[in-house]
């Protein structure tokens, strides 16, 4: 569990080893809400705030010269959550695609949406189909948001495609191979994440990329997410540079 640093960034940044990179960073953004309580302020402050952290990690993760950087924006089960918040929180993302657009399509990030983006109220998902098309050919950072996303749903909806393949006879059972039925999960294509991040203190994946993360480094923090800057994205990777990696194996 890291929490605190005295060094400055520019400090922090010269301890990566920029040829060992992990390819794929995903993050957990949790605890705005505490965050906004501690300081007395209404919940959305907080998920306000919390945006100023996405638009500092995703250039600081471009720069740094991550490929892949999923970020867990809203889960399946989030809508739960008060009506007034789940608003709150869809005007959000509609500011900043309006606000970032440009200048992540300048940066040459490419954004794509991990979820079932169809039950996204129509304003947000315009914004951000907008966002997907302009951004579709840029390949310096894949922004993954996951957005009514749930790990479980995913793998479900995963199977009823590969279901329906067997039953158009496009392929025997026998050939349903992990590789094959990964084809049929959102980041279909894509390298699996090498480092998950949680801030806020939570121990739990809650229902975040269960497939995926089968070989993921985690990497805890109890800073809130709007408290999380560049210098801990940094000290994950420091971190995760000096794990070994067995995959089950005996190496290191
Ligand atoms: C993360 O912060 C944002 C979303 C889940 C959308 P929370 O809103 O979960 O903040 P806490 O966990 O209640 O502090
Ligand atoms: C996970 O955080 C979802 C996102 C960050 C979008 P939650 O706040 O929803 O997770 P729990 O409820 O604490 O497990
Ligand atoms: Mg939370």
């Amino acid at each position: 569990m890291y929490n605190e640093d005295t060094k400055s960034f520019e400090e922090i940044k010269k301890e990566i080893d920029l040829d060992r990179l992990p390819q794929h960073i995903a993050i957990i953004m949790d605890g705005n809400g505490r965050w906004a309580k501690g300081k007395m302020l209404p919940r959305s402050a907080g998920h306000k705030a919390g945006v100023e952290r996405v638009k500092e990690i995703v250039k600081a993760a471009g720069d740094l010269g991550i490929n892949y950087l999923t970020l867990y924006a809203f889960s399946t089960e989030n809508w739960k959550r008060p009506k007034d918040e789940v608003e709150s929180l869809m005007n959000l993302l509609v500011l900043y695609i309006r606000g970032e657009l440009n200048n992540l399509h300048k940066n040459g990030v490419k954004i794509k949406v991990l979820g079932d983006i169809e039950k996204i109220p129509l304003l947000p998902r315009r914004e951000i189909n907008k966002a997907i098309k302009k951004t579709k050919d840029n390949d310096k950072l894949i922004l993954n948001i996951a957005l009514n996303y749930g790990g479980r749903y995913e793998i479900t909806r995963a199977a009823q495609l590969v279901a329906t393949e067997v039953k158009n006879g496009m392929i025997d059972v026998e050939e349903i191979t992990p590789d094959i039925f990964k084809k049929h999960l959102y980041t279909k294509e894509q390298p699996d994440p090498d480092l998950l991040i949680r801030p806020s203190g939570e121990l739990r994946i809650s229902n975040f990329l269960l497939f995926q993360i089968a070989y993921t480094e985690f990497w805890f923090s109890d800073v809130y997410w709007p408290d999380f800057t560049k210098s801990h994205l940094c000290r994950a990777i420091i971190d995760f540079q000096k794990r070994v990696r067995r995959y089950g194996g005996i190496k290191g």
